[in-house]
């Protein structure tokens, strides 16, 4: 079965921001909106990355704009000099993709309140700034989407993950009163919750023998890690009129993970 995103004819000529673009699923996100016929917004902490990434999504495309940001995702000043250098090139702003996040594992008795905040600033604070920022142009336009990265996590608990799981279920939670709140600009808002998904990072972990994708995947009904595919195909298709009715959602794609209460075979 092929993981490449679907083309959504709507899509095409709208403008897109992706936080967390410079790799992982933001990177195949922003890749998947620029075959999609969309002008693309990378924005990201890290600049040298952004700079090493955006000549492959423009590659080939000179009708679309496809920008770079380097901000931090809390900074909601940075943010909003960002968006609105991007609409004055492109004219309008239809799809907000708020996925910047950080884990903080390490056992609650001893995770440092450092990482705690960390957490806090990069995976619910930011998501609040861009998902703002954003929709503050949108309501002066036709409206658009808000999309969150959640996380299985934030569904379902994991030992050692509390600021993760914890940030990760106020993602869903705020992405609910946002869509709620949002609705009547036209603003649809859904989360995104990914299982474990098998990004170059996973494989780093893997390959060095710091993460058991095997004793993951045969924790999973569906026998496999998502791919970033199946997350960019997601976010596509919630962009998209095709979802118009669907607001205030978490979308979990995790292979039936959380749906699991009996996952004995893992190890
Ligand atoms: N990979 C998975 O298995 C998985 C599963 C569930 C949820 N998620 C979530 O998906 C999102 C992306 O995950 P990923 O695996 O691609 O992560 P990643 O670590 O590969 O990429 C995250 C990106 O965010 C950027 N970033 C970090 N802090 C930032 C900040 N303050 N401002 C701007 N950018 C910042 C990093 O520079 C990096 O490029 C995260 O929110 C993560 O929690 C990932």
């Amino acid at each position: 079965m092929t993981t490449e995103p679907a083309i959504y004819p709507d899509l095409r000529g709208r403008s897109v921001c992706v936080t967390g673009a410079a790799r992982g699923l933001g990177l195949a996100m922003a890749e998947a909106y620029a075959r999609a016929g969309c002008h693309v917004l990378l924005m990201d902490i890290d600049g040298d990355e952004l700079d090493r990434v955006r000549p492959g999504l423009a590659a080939g495309r000179p009708d679309r704009v496809i920008a770079t940001a380097a901000a931090p995702v809390s900074d909601e000043d940075a943010v909003t000099a960002a968006l609105t250098g991007f609409v004055a090139r492109t004219g309008e702003l239809s799809v907000m993709v708020c996925n910047a996040g950080v884990s903080a594992n390490a056992p609650s008795l001893d995770l440092g309140l450092d990482r705690w905040n960390t957490a806090l600033d990069v995976n619910l604070t930011g998501v609040f700034v861009c998902a703002r920022a954003a929709a503050r142009i949108m309501r002066e336009g036709d409206g658009g989407v808000v999309l969150t990265t959640s996380s299985m996590y934030g569904v379902t608990a994991g030992p050692e993950r509390a600021a993760y799981c914890a940030t990760k279920s106020a993602v869903a939670a705020l992405t609910r009163v946002l869509a709620v709140e949002w609705a009547p600009f036209g603003i649809r808002a859904n989360a995104l919750a990914p299982g474990y998904v098998e990004t170059d990072l996973v494989a780093q972990l893997s390959a060095e023998g710091r993460l058991d994708t095997e004793a993951l995947r045969r924790r999973t009904p569906r026998g496999r890690l998502g791919s970033p595919g199946d997350i960019a195909q997601l976010a596509l298709f919630l962009s998209s009129e095709v979802s118009a009715n669907i607001t205030g959602q978490v979308v979990v794609s995790d292979g039936g993970w959380t749906a699991d209460g009996y996952a004995v075979a893992a190890g």
